[in-house]
């Protein structure tokens, strides 16, 4: 590797997908493109969307209510148009995936479901510093449920002078707790420090022990690759907001694994879009629960974040994620690569410390940049460069592989280079 817009010219080049960069809008900055690294907050906006959103315009026009049988996608099956893709994208079956709501509310759904904790098995075990959203619902699910969270919340720390979570760790808690250990609910991807977690490991340790394990994959999906039907996981949920690059707040995902979708005795919060399709018009009283995870789904479809959401995971689905987190792996060791040259410039104290683990990333880099402000990231936002800052020095950034090139990391190199230390 080398720290020079030629070498970094000469990898886009090379790279059989650098084409699906001109699929999207890249934001402007004195009439270039912007460095657009925060991709794992706000995708962006692929160039099709708005004639995706377009067409439901047009037949909403033209039908009014009829659309739901004659628009050109019917709405009322609008939600099925997406299930195929979305389930090559996590690694499902169709049946086990539906797109519905939103991230937070289809973990409090699924939870409904999933977290039936008893006299004895009432605990939930997850990562210390979760989305502050999770810490949300699993504490009010556990008021909820009546338990008090300073005794049902087990959540795991790194170590002393560790930045992550250890497997091992995450795994010895989970046997600790075994005994009253009713559900492990983790995010695939951590938020803050881009780790990504064994899922398969920790899902086996965690139904080993007689618990539930559901994943909240919002900095997963779309990142990393996902095998949620092999690897056994019971349920999941995420938004394609972020990597799936489908507009602020669109519609969600959800993972309900096969083996539990036989059981009808499942308790669930139920609408009528969740009743058996076949028979949902009939208005009936009684709800005949659908056999896949549709069943989850309380109203119909809002068609015109699916329209956004439809015409971008037809990209992703066309570059597909094997080739993706290929080039992630390039991508991102190249960022890790820029930041290390630049490191050798600078004293000591005011090195830039990358906390995201080597061997458990996606493309996410989280770096401490010690000594420093948020007039770095300021300095950086002026200059052109899009990165996410968190409270008290931590920048975040991800270089995606769908838009982000290889002369895009060697830009931020440049202008991270250039701010006075
Ligand atoms: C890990 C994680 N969980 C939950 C949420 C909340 O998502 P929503 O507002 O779509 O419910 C976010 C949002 O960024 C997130 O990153």
């Amino acid at each position: 590797m080398e720290f020079t817009k030629k070498w970094a010219k000469e990898q886009d080049k090379q790279d059989a997908l650098s084409s699906y960069r001109k699929k999207f809008f890249i934001p402007q900055h004195k009439n270039a493109d912007c460095v657009y690294f925060t991709g794992n907050s706000l995708g962006l906006q692929p160039k099709t969307t708005a004639a995706s959103i377009q067409q439901e315009l047009n037949d909403w026009a033209k039908y009014g209510v009829e659309g739901h049988f004659l628009a050109k996608n019917r709405w009322v099956d609008y939600h099925e148009f997406l299930t195929e893709k979305t389930a090559r994208l996590v690694g499902a079956m169709t049946e086990e995936v539906v797109m519905m709501n939103q991230l937070t509310s289809n973990l409090h759904f699924l939870m409904v479901s999933f977290y039936r904790p008893t006299k004895q098995r009432y605990k939930i075990i997850c990562e210390a510093k979760a989305f502050p959203s999770d810490q949300y619902a699993l504490q009010s699910q556990i008021k909820f449920h009546g338990y008090k969270t300073e005794d049902a919340l087990i959540e795991i720390f790194p170590r002393e002078g560790e930045h992550n979570l250890r497997t091992e760790d995450v795994l010895s808690v989970i046997e600790k707790h075994k005994n009253e250990l009713a559900l492990v609910m983790i995010g695939g991807v951590n938020y803050l420090t881009g780790q990504v977690f064994d899922i398969k490991k920790i899902t086996k340790a965690a139904q080993n022990v007689g618990a539930i394990c559901g994943w909240d994959l919002a900095h997963a999906a779309g990142n990393i690759r996902l095998e949620l039907h092999n690897w056994g996981v019971d349920f999941a949920c995420w938004c394609s907001y972020k990597y799936l690059n489908s507009g602020p707040g669109s519609v969600a995902g959800a993972f309900v694994h096969k083996k539990h979708l036989k059981n009808t005795d499942l308790p669930l919060f139920a609408g009528w879009w969740g009743h058996d399709k076949d028979e949902r018009f009939k208005m009936e009283r009684e709800f005949r629960p659908m056999l896949t995870a549709e069943r989850w789904q309380l109203s119909n479809a809002p068609v015109l974040s699916m329209a956004a959401y439809k015409a971008a995971i037809a990209i992703f689905d066309d570059a597909g994620m094997a080739a993706l987190t290929e080039k992630s792996k390039s991508l991102t060791a190249y960022l890790e690569f820029v930041i290390e040259e630049i490191n050798k410039s600078q004293p000591a104290e005011k090195k830039f410390e990358i906390i995201t683990p080597k061997k458990e990333r996606g493309c996410q880099l989280s770096v401490i940049a010690h000594g420093r402000g948020k007039e770095l990231h300021k300095k950086l936002m002026d200059a052109g460069v899009i990165a996410d800052w968190r409270e008290p020095n931590v920048i975040r950034m991800a270089p995606v592989p769908l838009y982000n090139s290889f002369e895009d990391v060697f830009r931020f190199g440049e202008i991270l280079k250039s701010i006075p230390s």
